[in-house]
């Protein structure tokens, strides 16, 4: 495998895919085999902001590997909280560590952080943008429940617009064909335009409806997401889209009998708690899936002979043309070239206006 980062899910080909996929499997056979393939090495873990599942799943990963953990849940307790760029940290944890897992509440800013790290970066979110090791969580899980990415009709619902997790699952559906997409959300959630374009661009069939009763009966997969909460500019504007999707068991007996609910978790109040007992319901064993396929992540990253560099005379320097999302990182490190990508901006993929 040819792959120096992780930023985005589809860094990795499907032929990538499919060797991480098995791998998965052999790790979650025979544990014991692997119990110290990773000795010797040091996972550095960066969390910008608060994390259960992420977090503790890398850690729990590298150290059933037999390997190290070092890192931060919170910026404040390291020179973050001094001003350090963000360049700086990965500068300097880079001479410590094997692999670097960033979760950043700004978006792009796990790519950013690729550009001065000699090591491997894992994107572990990046603000509202992608959360590729959740979608090697979720397909891993789809493709043990339904063995096929194809042919498949899935509802997203809840916070389509501000879901990272949502954004990097349709991104990693955008390569196969066939299957129907359910968007439920309320208008002011809905899908952001860049994310929506990839998958209309594809052999996939999208219906925009904002009430799950619509289209529960014909699913094969229910992805239900929270509202997220520390995305809103107020606590009125969060408020008025709180608590308005709910997953009933009610609800869930007008699904079919073979539907599975996912949720990459944390859950709220979107999925009523006596959901949890419905075998269908197979969010908290999904989060399992989650520690071995980053098992086998950490574990392909440490095999990977790698040259250990990085050019940064390879990119210009800052022009004053900006990104227009304030919550991209080239709005927040001033030092970042400007890059982009047919228009958009390399870090965000917004468009660029
Ligand atoms: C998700 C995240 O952080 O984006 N959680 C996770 O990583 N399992 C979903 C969320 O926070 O709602």
């Amino acid at each position: 495998m040819n792959l120096r980062h992780l930023i985005d899910f589809n860094d990795m080909t499907t032929t990538d895919w499919s060797m991480l996929y098995n791998l998965t499997c052999d790790i979650m056979k025979a544990p014991d085999k692997y119990a110290e393939v990773c000795k010797g090495k040091i996972l550095a873990t960066l969390f910008y902001e608060p994390s259960t599942r992420t977090q503790f799943s890398f850690q729990a990963a590298m150290h059933r590997l037999g390997g190290s953990v070092i890192g931060f849940a919170d910026p404040n307790s390291s020179s973050v909280s001094k001003g350090e760029s963000l360049r700086d940290t990965v500068k300097i944890v880079s001479g410590y560590a094997d692999i670097m897992v960033m979760r950043n509440p700004l978006e792009g800013a796990a790519y950013a952080a690729s550009l001065y790290s000699p090591i491997p970066i894992i994107n572990a979110g990046d603000g509202g943008h992608l959360h590729p090791t959740q979608t090697m969580t979720d397909m891993f899980t789809i493709f043990n429940e339904k063995k096929t990415y194809e042919n498949l009709n899935i509802g997203l619902c809840g916070d389509l617009f501000n879901g990272r997790t949502v954004h990097s699952f349709i991104k990693a559906f955008s390569r196969y064909k066939h299957n129907k997409f359910w968007l439920v959300s309320t208008k002011e959630l809905k899908l952001p335009g860049y994310i929506h374009e990839i998958i209309h661009n594809t052999e996939n069939e999208i219906t925009i409806t904002d009430t799950l009763e619509e289209c529960i009966g014909e699913l094969d997969i229910l992805y239900m997401t929270r509202i997220q909460r520390e995305r809103f500019k107020s606590e009125e504007e969060y408020k008025r889209q709180a608590g308005i999707y709910i997953l009933t068991k009610d609800k869930m007996r007008k699904a079919k009998p073979d539907m599975i609910v996912m949720h990459p978790l944390p859950k709220v109040d979107e999925i009523y708690c006596d959901v949890d007992d419905d075998p269908r319901a197979i969010y908290f064993h999904q989060a399992r899936n989650g520690m071995y396929v980053r098992m086998a992540l950490i574990l392909m990253f440490c095999e990977a002979n790698r040259e250990r560099y990085t050019d940064l005379n390879a990119y210009p320097l800052p022009q004053n043309k900006f990104c227009n999302n304030a919550r991209c990182i080239s709005n927040h490190e001033v030092y970042l070239p400007e890059l982009t990508n047919d228009n958009s901006c390399a870090y965000c993929e917004n468009k660029l206006t």
